[in-house]
C-alpha cells in the first residue's frame, strides 16, 4: 500500500473540549488502523493535565498529523495554527475554514451570503434574558436552542414555551457567550459525507427521542441510522448538492459530515459542517463511507493522504532548497522558520 510515504503520523486526540471522550475513541480507532495497514503510527493523547500540546507535538518527532479532535480547541483552528507555524502537514479544513465551520453563527451568515438555505435564527447573549419575551418577539415555537459554538449537541435543546427558552437559553450561555435560537424544523435529518470536496455518500438519522442530542448521540440503540436514506432518488441528490455547496461556501477540504434537514414539504436546509467528524469505527462517516465500498482502514488512510498545509507561501522553483525538512522535525527549530524561508 502507501507503506511509509507518510513518515511517522501523530494521531491527535484527546483534548480539552466536551468531546474528548469521543476524541480519544476516533483516536484509538484511526491509530489501529493506520498501525494494521503498515503505519508508523504515534498516538500524541493531551488533556488538561498534560503538558502544552506544543511541546507533546514538536517531542513526537511527527512528519504529519491526523487530527482526531472534536469541538474546541481541535476543531476550531488553535490545532491547526500551531501546525501550520510548525511547518506540519494537517488533516481535516484549514485554520479559517474550521473557525467558520465551528462558529454556528458566522456559518449561517456565510450560508445566507451563499443561498445555502439554514433555519431562520437570532443570536441571544446574557443581556437578552431579561426581556426575553419582547427578544423573542413573533418568532414562535417550538424553537431549538444550541450554544454558538459547541458540538455533540452539547447544551442543546427544544423549548415549546417561554419558560423552557429562558432555561434553554440559560443551559447554553453555560457553555458559551452566545445561544443560537433556531426555529425548530420538523424533517427527516440526513447527514452526507465529504472527501476532498466530493460527496462519499448520505446517511439518514432517526433519533427515538426525535431530537439528536448527546444521549442520542452516544447509547447505542437510541437511534437507528439508515444508508442510504429513505428518500427520493432526486431528493437525495439534491441534499448532496446542497451539502457540497455549504462545504464551499466555508472553504472546507478534507473529511466532512454536513447535517441537514429535509422537510415533506420541498425544503431543505443545512445545520452545519463538522469539519473533524467523528471516526470511530461506528461513527456516521465511516458508516457512510462503507456504503461507497470503502472500508474504515482505507478511509483513514485517505484522509491521511489528505494532510496538507493551507498557509504555507508557495515558493519559486529557484528559491526552494534542496531538500525540504519539516520544523517539527527538528526541535531546535524556531517556530516559524518555514514561513520565514
Ligand atoms: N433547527 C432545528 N430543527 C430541528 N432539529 C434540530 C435543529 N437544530 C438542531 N437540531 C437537532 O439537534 C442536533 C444537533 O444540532 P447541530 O446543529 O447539528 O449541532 P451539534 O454541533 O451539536 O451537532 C441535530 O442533529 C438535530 O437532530
Ligand atoms: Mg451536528
Amino acid at each position: 500500500m502507501t507503506h511509509g510515504m507518510f513518515g511517522r503520523v501523530g494521531v491527535i486526540m484527546g483534548g480539552t473540549s466536551a468531546e474528548r471522550e469521543v476524541s480519544l475513541r476516533t483516536g484509538e480507532g484511526v491509530a489501529m488502523a493506520l498501525e494494521e495497514r503498515g503505519h508508523d503510527v504515534v498516538r500524541i493523547s493531551y488533556g488538561a493535565a498534560t503538558r502544552g500540546i506544543d511541546e507533546l507535538i514538536r517531542a513526537a518527532n511527527i512528519d504529519v498529523a491526523f487530527l482526531a479532535l472534536h469541538g474546541r480547541g481541535g476543531e476550531d483552528g488553535c490545532i491547526q495554527g500551531l501546525l501550520e507555524l510548525f511547518g506540519i502537514p494537517y488533516t481535516g479544513s484549514s485554520v479559517l475554514a474550521s473557525a467558520l465551520a465551528m462558529d454556528k453563527l458566522k456559518a449561517k451568515e456565510l450560508f445566507r451570503l451563499h443561498n445555502v438555505p439554514t433555519p431562520p435564527y437570532y443570536v441571544a447573549g446574557e443581556s437578552d434574558l431579561a426581556d426575553l419575551e419582547d427578544v423573542h418577539g413573533s418568532f414562535g415555537f417550538p424553537a431549538i436552542v444550541k450554544p454558538r459554538s459547541e458540538g455533540s449537541s452539547v447544551g442543546l435543546t427544544k423549548a415549546t414555551t417561554m419558560s423552557e427558552l429562558q432555561a434553554g437559553i440559560e443551559l447554553a450561555l453555560a457553555h458559551d457567550k452566545h445561544a443560537l435560537v433556531e426555529r425548530f424544523i420538523k424533517a427527516t435529518e440526513v447527514h452526507v459525507g465529504m472527501l476532498n470536496g466530493r460527496v462519499l455518500g448520505a446517511i439518514e438519522v432517526v433519533p427515538k427521542s426525535g431530537l439528536y442530542d448527546y444521549r442520542s448521540k452516544y447509547t447505542s440503540g437510541m437511534t437507528e441510522y439508515i444508508c442510504p436514506p429513505r428518500l427520493p432518488a432526486t431528493r437525495v441528490r439534491g441534499v448532496m448538492n446542497l451539502a457540497e455547496r455549504a462545504v464551499r461556501a466555508l472553504g472546507c477540504t478534507g473529511a466532512c459530515r454536513v447535517d441537514l434537514l429535509v422537510t415533506e414539504g420541498e425544503n431543505e436546509y443545512v445545520l452545519e459542517v463538522n469539519t473533524l467528524p467523528g471516526m470511530t469505527p461506528t461513527s456516521l462517516l465511516p458508516k457512510i463511507a462503507q456504503s461507497a465500498d470503502i472500508e474504515y482502514g482505507a478511509l483513514c488512510e485517505m484522509i491521511l493522504d489528505s494532510a496538507t498545509l493551507h498557509n504555507a507561501k508557495p515558493m519559486r522553483e529557484s528559491a526552494r532548497p534542496s531538500s525540504v525538512v519539516f520544523v517539527g522535525q527538528e526541535e531546535s527549530q524556531p517556530l516559524g522558520r518555514r514561513a520565514a524561508g
